[in-house]
């Protein structure tokens, strides 16, 4: 991040230019699809128990005890809240699902999505009876939501995985066991090659799993591992409502989406997250609508992919006409037909609360019809920001990613967002060394950077995956040391161009949405403006113009008009 360091005329502004009239009746409210609704597919017990009332004595005869209901009856009285566990499976019982208000330790590494999943898998531990702690030495259990889209990413892992096990070796005999658990990811790409290597592993649970993982605990319980790293086609968490980790008065992500269908050849996230599925629209709405209630102020839409989302769940949007991709751009998989697509859920979820910013993260460069960005340009609470991740500068280079696009589509449709969202903030990701990659290649890229200017970048050292096309069909035949000097070089050009394009916004009043205290300075604010730009202010006294006269230090969560004095040093250049 390359934060505006900016002072001056700070004016609290609780509300910004108003949207054009919103209807609600257009709002569909019907609740999620629920994966997972016991009532509606009966276990073979229960159809039985509805029909065969005359066996009911025998039964009863054959039941459990009424010391047995004494004994349940008794439990939630020591619980803070009642679990609500699902049923179990035969070889164990509902008490043996609950927490027993063993305290989670979670810790997340990687993707934004990764936040999001560590909120979902929380949330259904909290609902079994689980209780959370944030300090590791008194946690009974320990979750680390893992990442695998580099090497460097999993050797995190590795090595924090010996530190845990002498924190669990040193457990007291009359403690209760630590238990270990590796979600996500890695569970996912190493499956037992993880239970192998690191015996003191408990459990796994791969990104689709996270529903098993009262269970798999329940398992661990008995001393054994325990792992689900089955991939679904269709669970989205719809009905899980996300604990956020760490409450923001300000802002939440909303997984929209999961999976990946593009199989770029570099990327190992299709194999670790599976295939492309889109979360029902209505019960996105209703997550962000609770979200404004609580009074967050900005939503970001989170997906491998946002800009595929298809929602196929209503049959009656089915029919629909086929994907309008943006100009130039290509798909490795069959075009798809029909569902609710992007543009129509980023006006849906934008109505809902116009003083709510909503971003959306990540997207690919293939999916920006001129429907998004005619909306991006029209909504004044939809930021005018863009993630366009282009990996590379050269279409050869391009072609052998299987990314879909020419160096030339690419910059063409940068040119087309910049003339329909005028200030626009971009942003890209970029590989340097991948397989095959000349200086030449290299070059091209440098000059994507120059001829682009972003105001943001993420640049990474090609890091080879095994499972992944280039892995069977390319060679990663670019020394360490020439992907690492020309990493250097990349970011060296992207600072000097983001420096550039940044320089636009001095002078210039942004809307900053106040995140909290800034962490250089006790006497200093910080916040992030439209374009997500870290805008750090002097925390004073100023005029609240909702309130006319009035003088107000500004609070997370308040809109402030900032004048933008200058860049910080290292960005002055
Ligand atoms: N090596 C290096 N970077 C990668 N990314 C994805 N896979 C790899 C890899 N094997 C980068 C891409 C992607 C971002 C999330 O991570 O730039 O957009
Ligand atoms: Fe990986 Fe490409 Fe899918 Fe992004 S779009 S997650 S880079 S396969």
């Amino acid at each position: 991040m390359h934060p505006l360091q900016c002072v001056l005329q700070a004016q609290r502004c609780l509300r910004w230019g108003p949207l054009a009239s919103v209807s609600w009746l257009l709002l569909r409210t019907c609740r999620a699809h629920s994966g997972v609704c016991s009532s509606a597919c009966p276990s073979p017990e229960r159809r039985q128990e509805d029909g065969v009332w005359k066996d009911f004595s025998s039964r009863l005869a054959t039941g459990p005890p009424f010391q047995h209901f004494l004994r349940s009856a008794s439990v939630p009285q020591e619980k803070p809240s009642t679990p609500d566990v699902e049923d179990p499976p035969p070889y164990l019982t509902v008490d043996d699902l609950l927490g027993r208000q063993r305290k989670v330790y979670l810790e997340t590494y990687g993707c934004q999505m990764n936040v999001n999943d560590t909120e979902i898998a929380w949330s259904i531990l909290q609902k079994s009876g689980y209780l959370r702690t944030s300090n590791l030495q008194e946690a009974d259990v320990v979750l680390l939501v893992t990442c695998s889209i580099r090497e460097k990413a999993e050797q995190t892992i590795w090595n924090r995985l010996h530190q845990l096990k002498s924190l669990k070796s040193k457990r007291l005999r009359s403690q209760v066991p630590l238990r270990i658990g590796i979600l996500g990811c890695m569970a996912e790409r190493l499956k037992e090659e993880i239970l192998n290597r690191e015996k003191m592993v408990d459990i796994l649970a791969g990104p689709d799993a996270y529903r098993d993982l009262p269970r798999l605990l329940a398992v661990a319980e008995s001393g054994q591992q325990a792992a689900n790293v089955l991939l679904s086609l269709d669970e989205t968490y719809a009905d899980v409502v996300p604990v956020q980790m760490r409450p923001s008065a300000t802002s939440a992500f909303v997984s929209i989406m999961r999976g990946c269908d593009n199989m770029c050849s570099y990327c190992i996230v299709p194999f670790t997250r599976g295939r492309e599925r889109s979360r029902p629209v209505s019960s996105i709405l209703e997550e962000v609508r609770k979200l404004s209630e609580q009074g967050l102020k900005e939503v970001t839409l989170l997906g491998q992919n946002v800009n595929s989302f298809r929602d196929s769940s209503e049959v009656q949007f089915n029919n629909a006409v086929s994907t309008n991709l943006s100009r130039g751009f290509s798909t490795n998989y069959k075009a798809k037909q029909g569902g609710l697509r992007f543009a129509y859920l980023l006006d849906q979820v934008s109505r809902i609360d116009p003083e709510m910013r909503i971003r959306f993260t990540s997207p690919h460069p293939k999916d920006f019809p001129d429907e998004v960005l005619q909306l991006i340009h029209e909504r004044d609470n939809i930021c005018k920001q863009i993630h366009l991740p282009a990996q590379s500068g050269s279409s050869r280079v391009l072609e052998a990613m299987r990314r879909g696009y020419s160096r030339e589509a690419y910059v063409e449709l940068i040119h087309h967002i910049r003339e329909s969202i005028p200030g626009v903030s971009l942003s890209s990701d970029f590989i340097a060394g991948f397989c095959g990659e000349t200086e030449e290649d290299h070059l091209q890229t440098v000059s994507l950077l120059q001829e682009v200017q972003y105001n943001m970048g993420f640049l990474f050292a090609y890091s080879m995956r095994q499972k992944t096309r280039a892995y069977h069909r390319l060679k990663d035949d670019i020394p360490e040391e020439v992907k690492l000097r020309r990493l250097e070089e990349l970011i060296t050009v992207f600072r000097e161009e983001a420096t550039k394009a940044n320089k636009t916004f001095v002078g210039c009043t942004q809307l900053v949405l106040v995140e909290g205290l800034s962490k250089r300075s006790a006497t200093d604010l910080y916040g992030r403006n439209d374009g997500n730009l870290k805008v750090i202010f002097p925390d004073v006294e100023m005029e609240d113009v909702t309130n006319s006269g009035l003088r107000v230090q500004a609070q997370p969560g308040d809109y402030v008009l900032v004048k933008v004095r200058g860049l910080p040093w290292w960005q002055s250049g």
